[in-house]
């Protein structure tokens, strides 16, 4: 397999806390790859050192071969690691356009668009080509923070992409969704092409086994196990884990 990304023997610390200790994780070009264990167990710490928001104490990330651990989030994200956060994070007072506009333009002058104005409407294209592909055409003049939870989730899924992923982060992306709108998560993620690998980290491991190949299990900060769906379905520590409670 090739990596996309590695984590090697990352630790983070809070105070006494470990809340990450010593934790490898590889993630394939394009694999579909989720990260499940108990609340506390470090999941979004580690999508936090993966997007370079927090700086690790030991260990290393590698993004296509190349060390990434001194770089913070911006320059991961150009270098194709975006992120959607636990608690969707957009610009409140910005419409739904503006915020994926916003993501958009840094791309249109990387792409060598050096007039402000190509550089908008490059940028305004794309913009308005991901809110269509979100099913959010319609409500793009919104102030995002008007918008309901789920459809904040869309917004945010839609300023992702306009980064032009190689690797998504998702932190409970179905936390608060209806059941229509978890149905229309999956399909999504389903859809996306294989192109940008995803990382999944999800309590539902109905939508687990629907999305993801392969499965890292944290707990407590150390990797309890990582294989198939099936390999982890019948690891013994596991269904320890899993009869502890399992969120
Ligand atoms: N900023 C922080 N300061 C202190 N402790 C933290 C901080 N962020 C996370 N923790 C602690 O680190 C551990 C892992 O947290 P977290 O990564 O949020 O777990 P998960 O996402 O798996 O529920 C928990 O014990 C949590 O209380
Ligand atoms: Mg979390």
């Amino acid at each position: 397999m090739t990596p996309l990304l590695t984590a090697e023997a990352v630790t983070v610390r809070y105070g006494s806390l470990a809340a990450l200790d010593g934790v490898d994780l590889r993630v394939a070009l394009g694999q579909r790859h989720a990260l499940i264990g108990p609340n506390g167990a470090g999941k979004t710490t580690l999508l936090d050192v993966l997007a370079g928001a927090t700086r690790p104490a030991a260990g290393r990330v590698r993004l296509a071969g190349r060390d990434v651990t001194r770089l913070g989030p911006a320059a991961r994200a150009r270098r194709g690691v975006g992120r959607i956060h636990q608690r969707p994070a957009v610009w409140g007072s910005l419409t739904a356009r503006e915020n994926v506009l916003v993501a958009a333009l840094p791309r249109a002058v990387r792409t060598g668009r050096w007039h402000p104005a190509a550089r908008r409407r490059a940028a305004g294209r794309t913009a308005d080509a991901l809110l269509a592909r979100v099913g959010l055409g319609d409500l793009a003049a919104v102030p995002a923070g008007q918008l309901a939870h789920g459809q904040r989730r869309q917004v945010e899924i839609a300023v992702a992409l306009a980064g032009r992923p190689r690797l998504l982060l998702l932190d409970e992306p179905a936390a608060g969704l209806s059941a229509a709108e978890v149905g229309w998560l999956v399909e999504f993620l389903r859809g996306l092409p294989r192109a940008v690998a995803v990382l999944l980290v999800e309590h539902r491991l109905d939508l687990v086994y629907a999305l993801c190949d392969t499965v890292t299990v944290l707990r407590d900060g150390r990797t309890l196990a990582a294989g198939s769906p099936a390999e982890i379905r019948a690891s013994g520590p596991v269904r320890e884990a899993y009869a502890e409670g399992m969120t």
